[in-house]
């Protein structure tokens, strides 16, 4: 896990914040032991940014990836993921542990259905 936090940690410098100057990076472990990061990226119209996490986890499924084992998120003070990317992991990913690290590497982990408790999901749809 230690490669996966590191990789987070280096892709907040990717970031491309030009109006909060809050540089998040993030880093997906697939099932087959692949790593694929992502960064922030903001637009001027504010709601349209991208999170670092949801970067991370698109673009890992344009790469063909569908089964994930872990996902770690880099800030400089260890925020934690918004509620629109808690839903994405959840999704995505189901129940697996997320580092959530600042950029010296003080980690804390959870696990995503603690992140989003009952959440809504593809169970509820049927
Ligand atoms: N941000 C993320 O990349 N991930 C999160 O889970 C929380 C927020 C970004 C979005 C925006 O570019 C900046 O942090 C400030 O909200």
């Amino acid at each position: 896990m230690k490669k996966l936090i590191a990789h987070a940690i280096a892709m907040m410098e990717k970031a491309y914040t030009p109006y909060s100057k809050y540089k998040v990076g993030a880093a997906v472990l697939t099932e087959d032991e692949t790593i694929i990061g992502g960064c922030n990226v903001e637009s001027s119209s504010y709601g349209l940014t991208c999170c670092a996490e949801r970067t991370a986890l698109f673009t890992a499924v344009s790469k063909g990836h569908l089964s994930f084992k872990a996902l770690a998120v880099a800030s400089k003070n260890g925020g934690t993921p918004c509620g629109a990317c808690r839903q994405v992991i959840w999704d995505l990913c189901g129940n697996i542990p997320v580092y959530i690290t600042d950029e010296h590497g003080n980690v804390r982990e959870k696990e995503s259905k603690a992140l989003l408790p009952d959440a809504f999901d593809e169970n509820k749809l049927k």
